[in-house]
């Protein structure tokens, strides 16, 4: 979603990685690490994005799928160029996009190191291998050691990140101009991009038809689950899915500056409301998670909308009302969280009826999504925002006050302020 791919994307990476991987002379412990490779290769995406808008004044995910497709000649360039910066832009900040266009060489060398090095701590932090963790942060090196952001050289890089590559230049190119255009970008980019070995493996496979009907497949999910290397016995531990929890919405959290943080403060307010509830244990720890994962679909929406400064019009106001249905969409294919995609569908929502997607009423919204509301709101208020700086906590009382029964639930509002007198008192008491 974040890098503006197709739908289903990672998937078809995985399914052409792992066709591959199986007439490659890997370990099965190497085997296992390039599947979850690549499925998390773009993790750190979320991470430029902010910064892309910034200096191309475009639409970052347009602009992230097209400047894969782009060959490096110079009319295409300029095309490019011209068609992706500053799309909605003034004429002088579109100029001003041009200039950082044209000299953008070292630009786009921190864009892709930030993604790599960020891409490489999250699957750290979800506890993946230091050999996934190094395909992720190799991703962009080439075969010659033309590439990013090391210029590693050959088998220097890590041979998980080179499948990775060009299973992801497969894929785009598939996605965009069909099988021959993969083929011969492929082909082309062999002895430059990708070891030479590993294009001519590519060729091999992609001579039979059968690899091509099944990338188009719709079944394509299932494909690449029976891939997935066998599950280690007695499930999954609760604390491992609070880490894989946080570190996703570090992902949401690094797309926006102005978002920077968000995620783990609405977890913590969500979490003083619910003890000063009384809620038990469990419970907490499954609002915390779900304040950690309420934005995720944020990552669905270009940081063009997101970081505007000034009112959006009426496209932009549709993509943000996107958020809450993508997030649901993300977290109901996932067993362990598929509980909380009902809370990421209706955080916008309001007692009286006048949220968003929705217009959901008070018998609709339960008290899980009535907290993280709260929280939520509470936190947008105290904290920078694109059009205005951050607001002393009384006066986003004050403003809170008059939505009290209708926006939000009272009882966990009072359970707020409560909870951050506590704090304060705590707070003055040590001080
Ligand atoms: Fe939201
Ligand atoms: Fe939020």
């Amino acid at each position: 979603m974040t890098e503006g791919q197709a739908e289903g994307h990672a998937l078809r990476c995985c399914y052409i990685g792992m066709t591959m991987a199986a007439s490659l002379p890997l370990t099965p412990v190497e085997r296992d690490d390039l599947y979850y490779m690549l499925l998390l290769k773009d993790i750190g995406c979320s991470s430029n994005a902010a910064r892309i808008c910034q200096l191309f004044l475009a639409d970052d995910l347009a602009f992230k799928r097209d400047f894969k497709t782009l060959n490096e000649s110079l009319p295409q360039v300029l095309h490019f160029v011209f068609t992706h910066t500053g799309l909605k832009a003034g004429l002088a900040e579109r100029f001003r996009a041009l200039v950082h266009t044209f000299t953008a060489g070292n630009i786009t060398h921190g864009l892709i190191e930030t993604r790599c090095q960020r891409g490489a701590e999250i699957a750290r932090q979800m506890r993946f291998s230091d050999a996934v963790a190094h395909g992720i942060l190799d991703l962009d090196e080439h075969w010659d050691g033309r590439g990013l952001p090391l210029g590693r050289k050959g088998k220097e890089i890590s041979p998980l990140a080179q499948i990775a590559l060009l299973a992801q230049v497969a894929d785009v190119f598939h996605t965009a101009s069909g099988p021959a255009a993969a083929r011969r970008e492929i082909a082309q980019r062999s002895g430059k991009w990708f070891d030479p070995a590993l294009s001519a493996r590519f060729a091999a496979i992609a001579a039979d038809p059968a690899f091509w009907q099944r990338l188009a497949s719709p079944d394509m999910e299932r494909i690449v689950q029976d891939l997935a290397p066998a599950e280690a016995e007695g499930g999954v531990a609760e604390d491992f899915l609070d880490d894989v929890a946080a570190a996703f919405a570090e992902v949401v959290d690094a797309k926006s500056p102005f978002t920077s943080g968000h995620s783990k403060r609405v977890a913590l307010f969500a979490d003083l409301i619910a003890e000063e509830l009384g809620l038990s244990d469990e419970h907490r720890r499954h609002l915390k998670r779900a304040g950690l994962l309420h934005d995720i679909g944020k990552l669905g929406v270009s940081n063009q909308i997101l970081d505007k400064n000034g009112k959006p019009d009426d496209d932009e106001w549709v993509a943000i009302r996107s958020h809450p249905g993508l997030g649901a969409r993300i977290l109901s294919r996932i067993t362990a969280f598929s509980d909380l995609a009902i809370v990421a569908a209706s955080h916008h929502e309001r007692l009286d009826g006048r949220g968003y997607p929705h217009g959901l009423t008070a018998e609709a919204l339960g008290l899980d999504t009535r907290i993280i509301s709260v929280a939520d709101v509470f936190d947008a208020l105290t904290a920078d925002r694109p059009y205005r700086p951050a607001m002393p906590i009384d006066k986003a009382f004050s403003i809170m006050d008059r939505d009290v029964g209708l926006a939000f639930d009272p009882d966990c509002y009072a359970a707020l302020k409560r909870a951050l007198d506590r704090a304060e008192r705590l707070r003055s008491a040590a001080a």
